[in-house]
């Protein structure tokens, strides 16, 4: 039997069955469904691309997978490359695994034992930002502010290595101030938070973190697990902001099969460069650099460069923007909307009870969560079904 996540087993609705999905569409055996949320927001292409599904079955017919624990392989380093010229800065040293989670325990390790490395034992501790998720492993909860889906932590007491703060210039400063000396790492999710809420805030923000790491010294990791590959409306979040550690998943792969990557910058990887063997940063997933992955990946960035997305995310946006033009209700306390974002945050959960069902009778999978019902489509929808997926947000309204 599937245990299924984020639900409790008893009292679950039964999930719709798909059997079939193609471009923005999931077929059941008796609709049709746009999936306003790109399976948790990492289809950027849609279902069935020919050429994303190519690339998956002519690495196939070589070798699916080879570890890269003293072996290598063409696809693994191709994207490394590829990544080296692709991302912003000095961001040059790709660390793969198989989920971003992982991916955010890599960083948050890279960024303690950098320290560690240089003998600077009293950086323990790591600023994170209030309503963050960075993944359901222990230590990306403890970075994370999410009570609802992360109050088992709550066994072990307060958290003793991490500092959340709210995406506040003067809290921000204040926490610098007050533990510099201790701190090895801010990590973020950068200008938009997504499962805390899809919250969003401004990038003066992160210049300011920016300017703050450099002056003490503390790395800054910015999680582009959600935000990477134009979510935002810039490719990345880095372009603007540059990190020390920049984390990608989801999108990574045109969401065909799950991976990630920890992208270092040159700093941070000669921070571990050295004679010592203790100084090796010491982890390893199985099937990290998947070569069926890489493959993948390598052809979704290709599409995204080669049929300009960033052009896409801006007419989603714009249209969005268009449709939800002087809407309001008063059972909603805010519409936000960024790139390829969009959330209707109601007064109480209560308010969307209902509204899978609904979604699903008018064509459109949604799956709103607490108080936020909101919309990360893939990029390639048309208009008439991103309005319809709109449409649909607000008919929940006027009925
Ligand atoms: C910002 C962010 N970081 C990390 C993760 C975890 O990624 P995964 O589910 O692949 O472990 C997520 C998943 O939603 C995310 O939104």
């Amino acid at each position: 039997m599937i245990w299924y996540p984020y639900e409790q087993m008893k009292t679950m609705n039964p999930p719709y069955r798909i059997t079939d999905a193609q471009g923005v569409y999931l077929y059941t055996e008796d609709q049709k469904l746009i999936d306003s949320i790109s399976s948790w927001w990492s289809m950027i292409h849609g279902y069935r691309h020919p050429a994303l599904t190519r690339a998956i079955v002519s690495q196939a017919e070589k070798f699916s997978h080879v570890m890269l624990g003293g072996l290598t392989h063409e696809p693994a380093r191709k994207l490394a490359e590829k990544l080296k010229n692709w991302l912003p800065g000095d961001l040059d040293y790709s660390f793969f695994s198989d989920s971003g989670s992982v991916a955010v325990e890599v960083a948050l390790k890279m960024a303690l034992q950098y320290y560690m490395n240089r003998g600077e034992k009293r950086r323990t501790k790591i600023l994170a930002l209030e309503y963050a998720y960075h993944g359901d492993t222990f230590k990306t909860m403890e970075v994370g502010d999410d009570e609802d889906y992360h109050f088992v932590l709550n066994a072990y007491g307060p958290s003793r290595s991490v500092i959340h703060i709210p995406t506040d210039i003067k809290a921000l400063e204040t926490a610098f101030a007050a533990h510099h000396e201790e701190l090895n790492c801010l990590i973020a999710e950068p200008l938009l938070q997504g499962a805390g809420g899809m919250r969003m805030y401004d990038i003066s923000f992160l210049k300011r973190a920016r300017e703050l790491c450099d002056h003490y010294g503390v790395l800054l990791i910015f999680d582009e697990v959600a935000t990477g590959f134009g979510r935002t409306g810039n490719r990345f979040v880095a372009d603007l902001v540059l990190p020390d550690i920049l984390v990608l998943g989801k999108a990574l792969t045109g969401g065909y099969i799950g991976h990630a990557v920890t992208v270092a910058s040159k700093k941070v990887f000669e921070g571990f460069y050295d004679d010592n063997p203790q100084h090796a940063l010491m982890h390893g997933p199985t099937f990290m650099g998947n070569a069926l992955a890489c493959a993948v990946a390598l052809k979704s960035i290709e599409l995204f460069e080669c049929q300009d997305y960033m052009a896409k995310i801006r007419r989603i946006e714009k249209i969005t923007r268009r449709e939800l033009e002087g809407f309001s209700d008063p059972r909603i306390r805010e519409i936000r909307i960024m790139g390829g974002c969009v959330c209707l945050e109601v007064k109480e959960a209560g308010i969307l009870k209902g509204y899978q069902q609904f979604a699903y009778e008018r064509g459109v999978f949604a799956r709103p969560f607490l108080n936020y019902l909101y919309a990360m489509v893939p990029y390639v929808i048309r208009e008439q079904e991103l309005v319809r997926v709109l449409d649909t947000m607000k008919a929940w309204f006027l009925r």
